[in-house]
This record gives C-alpha cells, sequence and structure tokens, in this order.
C-alpha cells in the first residue's frame, strides 16, 4: 500500500462523527492540520486544503488533507491529496497553493527533504482534476540552486503563485545571509521553469525572523503582501501570538516593496497563516488557521487538533484591511431573534439567545452612559463554563478571556486589543463548538479565538457597568 492509500484508508476507518467536529468550520475528519493551503476555485469549487497529519492529534510528516464547499460552511470531503512518498518530499509535504492552467489544477507545495548534507526545502508540483493529484516527475521545479547564494536552504517555503497576464508568479518565504526573514519572488510562463526575480520585502529585522506563508494581491488597487512572521516581538497591545501573522503595504514598484508598514491581521489568540483566493464573482477571500503554534489548547482527550477561521472577505477602506464572514453565511441563517431598542442596564439574558452553532449581531445606539460591557460566550451558569468578550469604553479597550472556557492551563488564556478609534458600533459573533469569531464595526477589526468548552454550555448573557441601548441579532446557522 503506497502511503497515499494508507492515509486514505486511515482516514476512513477513523473519520469522526459530525458532531466531534466543528459545526460550520473547516477541520480534518481525524488527526491535526495546520495551515491552509491550495486555496482555489476549480472545476466550479471551492477547493482548501490543508497540512495534515491523520495519524494522531500532533504534528507529524506533513500530507495535504483536500475538502470542497460551495457555501462555505458545509466541507466534502476529498480525502487525503498528497503525501510525503518521494525522495525530495520524504520528510514533509509543506504549505502551497494551487492555481489552473489548461483546464488542470495545479499544485505547487514546498517538497522536504533530509540526507547526509542536511534539510533542503524545495518548491513542487502535483497536477490534477480535482480529486485525484499526480507529482511532477521532474520535480522539484523550484530547487534550492536557483536562489541567491547565502539564502537558507532549509527555510525556504510555502509557495503562493498567482499569474499576472502571460506570466505566471510565485512568493516564497525565506531567510537572507544574516538570518533574517523575506519574501522571494519567482517567475516563469509555463508553471514548470522558474527564475528567480527579486525580495519582493525584507524584514530589515525587526518582523520576527522566518517569513512563512507569504501572500501577494492587489485588494481594491493597493498592493498588499500577507505574511506569518515567526517569533515577533510585541508592541504595546499588537502582535502577542509569538509567531503573527501581519499585512504590508507601501511603496511598490517591479514587484518590490521599497519600504512598508505593517498590521496586525487578527487581534485574537488564535490566527496563523491565512492565504487568500480570488473568486470568479471578484471577492477576495481569506482563511486562516485558528490555532497558535505558541498556545496549543487542544490537548490529549480530543482526536482531532485545529480547524479553520470561517472564510472572511477582504476589502480595503481607508487604508485599512477589512475582513467580514462570506456573505454565503447570511444565506444559512435561520431561526431569527431580533430585538429592537432593547435597553440594557445591568444583566441582560433571553431564552431564545443560546447556542454553539450561531450568530449573534449587537448594533450600539446609545453608549454614553455605559462603562463596561461584558458578553459572556458559550457559557453555563452550573457548571462555571464562559468565555467573555469586555468592552472598557472609557479606555476603549477590548478584552478577550477564556480562562473558564475549559483550558486545562491559564496561560495565555487572556487577550488584550485596542478597540477602533472611532469606538465600537457593532460586536458580531460567530460561536461554533470549538470557536469564537468576533468582528467589530462591519470588518475592522477582528479577534479569533479556539475554545475546548464542553458542548451543552451553550448560554449567551450581556452584562453592562453603567446602561446602553442596542438592537440584538441572533441567528443559528444552518448546516447539512
Ligand atoms: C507554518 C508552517 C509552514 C510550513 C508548515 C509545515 O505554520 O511552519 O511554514 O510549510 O507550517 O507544516
Amino acid at each position: 500500500m503506497t502511503k497515499l492509500e494508507k492515509a486514505k484508508q486511515y482516514e476512513k476507518e477513523h473519520q469522526l462523527s459530525e458532531d466531534q467536529l466543528p459545526a460550520f468550520h473547516y477541520a480534518a475528519p481525524i488527526g491535526w492540520i495546520n495551515d491552509p493551503n491550495g486555496f482555489s476555485f476549480f472545476d466550479g469549487k471551492v477547493h482548501l486544503f490543508a497540512q495534515y497529519h491523520p495519524y494522531n492529534n500532533q504534528w507529524g510528516p506533513m500530507h495535504w488533507l483536500h475538502q470542497t464547499t460551495e457555501n462555505f460552511i458545509d466541507w466534502t470531503l476529498e480525502g487525503c491529496a498528497l503525501a510525503p512518498d518521494q525522495d525530495y518530499d520524504h520528510a514533509g509535504v509543506f504549505s502551497g497553493s494551487a492555481i489552473e492552467k489548461d483546464g488542470k489544477h495545479f499544485l505547487m507545495y514546498t517538497g522536504v527533504r533530509k540526507d547526509e548534507n542536511g534539510e533542503f526545502q524545495q518548491q513542487c508540483l502535483a497536477i490534477g482534476d480535482g480529486k485525484n493529484y499526480e507529482k511532477l516527475k521532474n520535480n522539484p521545479v523550484i530547487p534550492t540552486s536557483l536562489i541567491p547564494q547565502g539564502f537558507s536552504e532549509i527555510h525556504f517555503r510555502d509557495p503562493k503563485v498567482w499569474k499576472e497576464g502571460d506570466r505566471y508568479f510565485v512568493v516564497c518565504g525565506s531567510l537572507d545571509e544574516k538570518g533574517q526573514g523575506q519574501a522571494i519572488l519567482f517567475s516563469s510562463d509555463d508553471l514548470m521553469n522558474w527564475k528567480f526575480e527579486n525580495v519582493m520585502a525584507h524584514s530589515k529585522g525587526t518582523f520576527g525572523s522566518m517569513w512563512e506563508c507569504p501572500d501577494f494581491f492587489e485588494l481594491d488597487g493597493t498592493p498588499i503582501l500577507m505574511f506569518s512572521p515567526q517569533d515577533m516581538r510585541a508592541k504595546g497591545l499588537e502582535f502577542h501570538n509569538g509567531h503573527n501573522s501581519v499585512w504590508l503595504t507601501g511603496p511598490f514598484e517591479n514587484h518590490q516593496f521599497k519600504d512598508f508598514t505593517a498590521h496586525s491581521l487578527d487581534y485574537g489568540l488564535d490566527f496563523y497563516a491565512p492565504q487568500s483566493v480570488l473568486l470568479p464573482d471578484g471577492r477576495r477571500v481569506m482563511i486562516a488557521w485558528m490555532a497558535s503554534w505558541d498556545n496549543p489548547i487542544f490537548k490529549k482527550d480530543f482526536d482531532f487538533a485545529g480547524q479553520m477561521t470561517f472564510p472572511r472577505e477582504i476589502w480595503m477602506q481607508e487604508g485599512k484591511l477589512m475582513q467580514k464572514p462570506v456573505r454565503e453565511l447570511e444565506e444559512n441563517r435561520i431561526n431569527p431573534v431580533h430585538l429592537s431598542d432593547i435597553k440594557i442596564d445591568g444583566t441582560f439574558k433571553n431564552e431564545k439567545i443560546a447556542g454553539r452553532c450561531s450568530e449573534l449581531i449587537i448594533r450600539f445606539k446609545e453608549t454614553q452612559n455605559l462603562s463596561a460591557l461584558i458578553l459572556g460566550l458559550a457559557k453555563s451558569e452550573k457548571e462555571e463554563f464562559e468565555s467573555t468578550l469586555t468592552w472598557y469604553t472609557h479606555q476603549n479597550l477590548l478584552e478577550f478571556d477564556r480562562t473558564w472556557s475549559g483550558m486545562t492551563s491559564d496561560s495565555n488564556a487572556i487577550r488584550r486589543a485596542k478597540a477602533p478609534e472611532g469606538g465600537i458600533q457593532e460586536i458580531r459573533v460567530l460561536i461554533d463548538r470549538f470557536s469564537i469569531e468576533i468582528f467589530i464595526n462591519d470588518g475592522e477589526m477582528v479577534m479569533s479565538n479556539a475554545i475546548t468548552t464542553p458542548i451543552f454550555a451553550d448560554e449567551i448573557e450581556i452584562e453592562t457597568i453603567g446602561s446602553c441601548k442596542a438592537d440584538i441579532d441572533f441567528y443559528t446557522i444552518q448546516t447539512k
């Protein structure tokens, strides 16, 4: 049996039941996932692959998991797509991306190889029909011999491919000769023969170490590079995840950022390695691994570990990168509850507003008498489970706290972040069995968090110090 057949058989035999997995977030049928890979539109469907180790809930020899969707809510398991079964990738089929060419689906990934001379990361191709994929005979297509002398051969990974006119481009994460992070660019006419172009952007020692999972695109006319710098130092209330995810823009010429400013993509505890896709209808959608290398909360009694964020439409508005749940979510809302002009002065609870596969929207009408608002989620009074989002209005500070979410350790249970400068007009929350994602002001700011709270803890409660007036909408999310 090949390694791929073995993985496919294992996942079939060990597949978890639906109620053990997230309800409307991408996760593995069994085992571990990290980064989203190959996010693409092919043959009428959205395809999303992931770094995958089916055999237990820990990172291990990397495979690619494959699932497809037509609504971003229900994912169809296509199964393991790639296994580490070749000389050039036996130590791991690492992250990468996908593109369509001549009616075929091309997957570009990092093949990791180890031998007596050390470890090498090189970029490889697999070609398929949306179901089955075959690795190219003459892999790697971007061997380490194509990178300038001195650049690391061990830290050279995560190719993101796109097309401009007739030419293909690939950006990879890399370390330069001083061990500083950078994003490097290659180009090709046919996806097979590549040449080194330039260093698209360089950390200059200020943005962490290795830059993982770069993604380049134009968003409403602005050139954007997203990437995940490892070991980044926190600044004020930003960049507290150790390994962080940021976006940058700045003066851009000949595919190079001459200078840049960078910002956090997410202010929660769990967000890494985002990747985007351009859909045929013009939307750019981003998804990320909703976990953190430095702070994994799925512990030994889980048969799966790792899940993706809910996919988000992204766009530029007044120099900010905005993100909100893809609009398909709205088509899957059921059992709506609408309360208008509610005065909250103390504790607010409503028996219809509860659930662990749901969406809550609070639109503030009056907040001048509000000192703090504490939103209790995935809560059970009796058992004392709860995660909270607190908005301290005077300091304009947000605090997410999952200390009582069912974790076995308090480390990194709290995340504080500055709320948007203009204050908060709307809080929108997606609550799933294993996550709480918080969207502020129609996409100005997001906090993504994983939780491991028992499913029966489904209450929602609002508490205020002072009072406010708001409209509240609540929905259950319908899944297949
Ligand atoms: C990011 C990352 C990538 C690598 C993959 C390995 O989370 O470290 O750089 O390709 O995970 O699983």
